[in-house]
């Protein structure tokens, strides 16, 4: 079980010897530099954003000279790193900071976090690796490695799953070098507690880690829930005449499988018989109903009961022209077909061309 014993005093050692130390905003490191990398490695990798933050540091190197640009200049300089309102935000902020505080970043979390772009992670990440002052941060890889340390269940964007990281996160900061701790977070994350492939065997807190004694390291933090979708359920027409052939119909094409040939639905209610009369046959036989089949849409998943009608191939009626046709395994057109049509053919030993 985690013990939380040493655990800063480890992350610290671990930053030291293996963390890293070359990072451009590790440089002169103060809080508009800080900051600006913080809001540059919000949605962005480490390799990406260097080169960003270089030119980004050179044409505006402090505070001032960004809020006295052009928000076109900025989004120039931005362009190619994404999420664009981050940009916007940068831009406003450095002209708070200018107006209402001097052209110096407040010193408070809550007066960072009030600044547009700065959350509560960002403002403390700002107080710590600016000024070493004691604020714990909970970014994306801290969640990562504080859900496995205490093998915290549950998706952290659920906001008692989010509650129960930060109160980890604040129990276990320490009150010095909080810097070199809050870096060491950082790298821990970044380079050995990473999402797939974690190198737990370089750990500073393997011995204690929760979710590596349990073997389940795998499985923190747990993924978005998926949504749990409408049901909904319909039914097939399978009509089969003499030689085998199924009876297929052309979809709208606005809508579910629009343009794709299917087989014929049978609308809720609707007798069989009616249904296969309609199309100009007559049954021989009562219908069979094969293993239900279903199918993931974006926004409800179906179930469909296929229906299989054998007919007389005396009753045979080719409607081309109504968008009907006879499918059968030997036929080579290659035709738009839904994919639990070409399973169904599939188990009706009817091969699809490709
Ligand atoms: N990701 C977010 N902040 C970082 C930092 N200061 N150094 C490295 N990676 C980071």
């Amino acid at each position: 079980m985690a013990s939380d014993a040493d655990f800063a005093a480890r992350v610290i050692a671990w930053q030291r010897r293996h963390g890293r130390h070359d990072l451009p905003w590790q440089r002169g490191r103060d809080a508009y530099r800080v900051w600006l990398s913080e809001i540059m490695l919000q949605q962005t990798q480490v390799q990406t954003v260097v080169p960003y933050f270089e030119r980004f540091t050179a044409r505006f190197p402090g505070v001032s000279d960004l809020a006295a640009a052009d928000e076109d200049e900025v989004l120039h300089l931005w362009s190619g790193l994404g999420y664009y309102s981050r940009a916007r935000n940068l831009h406003r902020t450095a002209r708070i900071v200018v107006a209402e505080h001097g052209g110096e970043f407040p010193r408070t979390q809550d007066a960072l976090a009030a600044l547009p772009g700065i959350g509560r992670s960002t403002a403390a990440a700002i107080l710590a690796l600016a000024h070493d002052q004691p604020a714990a941060i909970l970014d994306g890889n801290v969640k990562r490695v504080l859900a496995r340390y205490h093998a915290e269940p549950g998706w952290p964007g659920e906001s008692t799953v989010l509650k129960a990281l930060w109160a980890h996160a604040e129990r276990l900061l320490p009150q010095r070098e909080v810097r070199t701790y809050t870096q060491g977070l950082m790298d821990l994350g970044a380079t050995v507690c990473t999402r797939s492939r974690p190198l737990c065997a370089a750990c500073p807190l393997a011995g204690d880690c929760a979710a590596h004694a349990a073997g389940t390291v795998g499985e923190y933090p747990a993924p978005r829930p998926r949504r749990t979708l409408p049901e909904r359920r319909t039914r097939f027409l399978v009509l089969r005449d003499g030689q085998g052939r199924v009876l297929l119909e052309k979809r709208p094409a606005s809508g579910v499988w629009g343009g794709l040939w299917c087989f014929p639905e049978l609308a809720e209610g609707k007798a069989i018989d009616d249904a296969v009369r309609a199309l100009g046959h007559a049954p021989r036989g009562a219908p069979a109903t094969l293993a239900p089949l279903t199918h993931g849409f974006t926004h409800f998943r179906l179930t469909i009961d296929p229906v299989v009608v054998e007919v007389d191939n005396s009753t045979l009626e080719v409607r081309e022209n109504e968008g009907l046709r006879w499918y059968s395994a030997g036929d080579s057109t290659r035709i738009g077909l839904s994919a639990p049509v070409a399973k169904l053919l599939a188990a009706l030993a009817i091969p699809s061309a490709d």
